[in-house]
């Protein structure tokens, strides 16, 4: 059998809390072949992050580990690029200046001086800030600063995306806008990438891969469903395939039948909200209920 080109083994991941340990994972194990594209949804606090976090090399797991390339994983780096549930710009850059420094980490030697410019701008203009160069962070909207990091991270040319919700505090328009743009720019570079997401269409459109969490706590791996349906995809065409919604309908029987919202009765549904900063009419998405950020989520350097 061929070798995945990225593996996690019987991850269990035990957080010290003051009323002891708190076990969050508990034997997770995936496999992740070259270019995949794999989603991974669950509840809210299921260990989505936590997954994506040990990936990444910012949380060490209690047991077990995770191979890339054949090549244990214990620290980040810049082959694979992170984008943040809570985007994690550097308050004292510009916009330009967050893409700038993640570009001049990996292509300091490779690229001219002009060439890393248009680079930048290139990816900026891809998410369609190039209008706010010289802007802080603080100064401008949740959605805009997840632009910046979606940008800061897919200029990296990672072989690895990891994506923390990615397009979730973004207006519908925009968020179709990226998904199509990450899904052309996934094919050319055959960049492997875990994206979290709490909205099943964007799971199904998206994804060569499912991968269903159960609830918390000691979370692992519940369902998988392969999504067989060929690339290029057309949202708009995909809407009344029977095929794409038999994807879509076994989600959400995971997601509202086997798996209830933890702590409530019912299974829960909610309605997309944009923020109010970037909001836009169009149709809603079904989501899983979210809670923000947990306290893990760290900036990369
Ligand atoms: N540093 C930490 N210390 C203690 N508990 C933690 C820590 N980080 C995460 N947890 C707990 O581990 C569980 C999984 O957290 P995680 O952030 O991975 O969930 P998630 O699936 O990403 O949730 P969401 O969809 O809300 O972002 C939660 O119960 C959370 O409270
Ligand atoms: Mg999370």
């Amino acid at each position: 059998m061929i070798k995945p080109h990225l593996e996690l083994t019987g991850v269990d991941m035990a957080f010290d809390t003051p009323n002891g340990p708190f076990l969050a994972l508990d034997k997770v194990n995936l496999k992740i072949r070259k270019g995949e594209f794999v989603s991974l949804i669950g509840h809210s606090g299921c260990g989505k992050s936590t997954v994506l976090n040990i990936v990444a090399g910012l949380l060490q797991a209690s047991r077990g580990g995770c191979v890339l390339d054949g090549h244990e994983v214990n620290t980040p780096g810049p082959e694979r690029a992170v984008v943040f549930q809570n985007h994690a710009l550097m308050p004292w850059l510009t916009v330009y200046e967050n893409v700038e420094l993640a570009v001049r980490q990996v292509f300091r030697k490779s690229m001219g001086r002009k060439e890393k410019r248009d680079w930048i701008l290139h990816n900026l203009t891809l998410v369609n800030m190039q209008h706010a160069l010289d802007k802080r962070p603080g100064e401008i909207s949740g959605g805009m600063a997840q632009r910046v990091g979606i940008a800061r991270a897919l200029a990296m040319k990672p072989s690895v995306l990891l994506m923390d919700e990615p397009f979730g505090a973004l207006d519908a328009l925009t968020r179709a806008h990226l998904q199509d743009s990450l899904m052309t720019i996934q094919q050319e570079l055959n960049s492997t990438v875990i994206m979290i997401t709490h909205d099943v269409d964007e799971a199904v459109l998206l994804s060569d891969r499912i991968v269903m969490m159960t609830n918390g706590p000691a979370a692992t791996v519940g369902e998988e469903l392969t999504i067989d349906l060929p690339r290029p995809r057309n949202r708009v065409a995909l809407a009344d395939d029977p095929t794409y919604v038999h994807y879509r309908q076994a989600v959400l029987s995971f997601l509202y039948e086997k798996q209830t919202f933890p702590g409530k009765g019912d299974p829960v549904t909610s309605i997309a909200e944009p923020a109010p900063s970037e909001a836009a009419p169009a149709a809603p998405a079904i989501v899983v209920e979210s809670t923000p950020l947990e306290p893990q989520q760290r900036a990369i350097a």
